[in-house]
């Protein structure tokens, strides 16, 4: 009999043709809304493999009501949404898609940092809105990115990537990660900060490229705010719960820091009246990190590769909890 996968979305055809010549493919088939959580729980009474989006609550509770399941493959690199431990437990990988997206992501980064430092869309809209009388000396003057230092905070993939392109901007760059990246130090002239404090007084901007996890949740947070310069441009593309948003408007209202762009929020989506969203100084996007047709293709086709692998006993390319495969 063939495996039973369940499908938590409309996916891009290649990853869901993939999918359909190893197992018999269930989907909740839609762009929106996200899978019923009453939906996925029944489907996965049923299901083999469970293929999910990073909106997908995959806990210990969902797990219980899956009593066959042998693999959880998401279509990201973050797994936040999956409770791995309790995955471990029951002995089922969990594969995820590093890699494929870290350029796409680093570009977005960048263009938000840009976006943001020179008021692009708020001088989008001046124009659009018919008040553009005239050329003035400090009319939507912005902050310089050239010369000026970028702080990665999580200098993985993504982040080193960014720092790349940083150094072509002829920025300095400072980092944090847990260990030294002597790799990326030599590449990009980049300067492991002594601690998060140091990188936060030092750098004109500062990019976060941490996995949430329980150590990074509200990592910035009013003491990290008030530590940065009042110039300062934050960028997130990482996971909104690594900023407390409440000390973030504070710290944007106030003049603590001087702007934020921000791909991603405590709680997505985010509604319009969203207190950022009121802000002058923010720039915001609806977590487009690794949105483009390429890379979310390339992402949805590795993530079918990873759950076939797992279902026909092979070794998948990325596996978050690789001690449960065994050989
Ligand atoms: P990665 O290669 O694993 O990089 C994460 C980095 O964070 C690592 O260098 C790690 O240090 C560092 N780190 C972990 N805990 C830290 C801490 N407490 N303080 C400072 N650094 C810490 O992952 P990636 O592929 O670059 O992806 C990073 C994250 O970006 C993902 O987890 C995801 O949440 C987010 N993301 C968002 C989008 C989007 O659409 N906005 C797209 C893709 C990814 P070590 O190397 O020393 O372990
Ligand atoms: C997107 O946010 C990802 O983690 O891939």
């Amino acid at each position: 009999m063939a495996a039973a996968v369940f499908v938590t979305r409309s996916i891009p055809g290649a990853a869901r043709a993939l999918l359909e010549a190893a197992a018999d493919v269930r989907a909740w088939d839609r762009e929106e809304p996200p899978v019923p959580r009453d939906v996925l729980r029944a489907a996965v009474a049923e299901a083999d493999g469970l293929y999910c989006l990073l909106t997908d609550a995959i806990d210990a509770d969902l797990l219980a009501a899956a009593p066959r399941l042998r693999v959880v493959s998401t279509m990201a690199v973050g797994y936040d949404n999956v409770d791995v431990a309790a995955c471990t437990r029951r002995g089922i990988p969990v594969c995820n898609t590093p890699g494929v997206l870290t350029e796409a992501t680093a570009d977005l980064a960048f263009a938000l940092l840009m976006a943001t430092a020179r008021r692009v869309p708020e001088a989008e809209r001046y124009l659009r809105d018919g008040r553009w009388r005239t050329w003035s000396p400090l009319l939507l003057a912005g902050q310089d990115v050239h010369g000026k230092s970028i702080g990665i905070v999580g200098a993985g993939r993504i982040g080193q990537a960014v720092g790349a392109r940083a150094r072509g901007f002829g920025m300095e760059v400072l980092y944090t990660a847990r260990s030294p990246k002597p790799a990326f130090e030599a590449g990009c002239r980049a300067r492991r900060c002594a601690s998060l404090d140091e990188l936060l007084g030092a750098a004109d901007y500062v990019s976060l490229h941490a996995p949430l996890t329980p150590e990074t949740h509200h990592m910035i947070g009013e003491a990290e705010l008030r530590r940065m310069k009042p110039t300062a441009v934050l960028v997130n593309t990482a996971r909104g719960p690594l900023v407390d948003e409440p000390a973030l408007v504070r710290a944007l209202a106030e003049g603590w820091i001087w702007a934020a762009g921000l791909d991603v929020f405590e709680r997505e989506p985010v509604t319009p009246d969203h207190p950022l969203l009121r802000l002058p100084n923010v720039v915001t996007l609806p977590h487009i990190g690794s949105a483009t047709v390429a890379t979310r293709t390339a992402m949805a086709v590795l993530a079918a590769e990873n759950l076939v692998a797992v279902l026909q006993g092979r070794r998948p390319a990325a596996c978050v909890n690789p001690e449960v495969l065994g050989g």
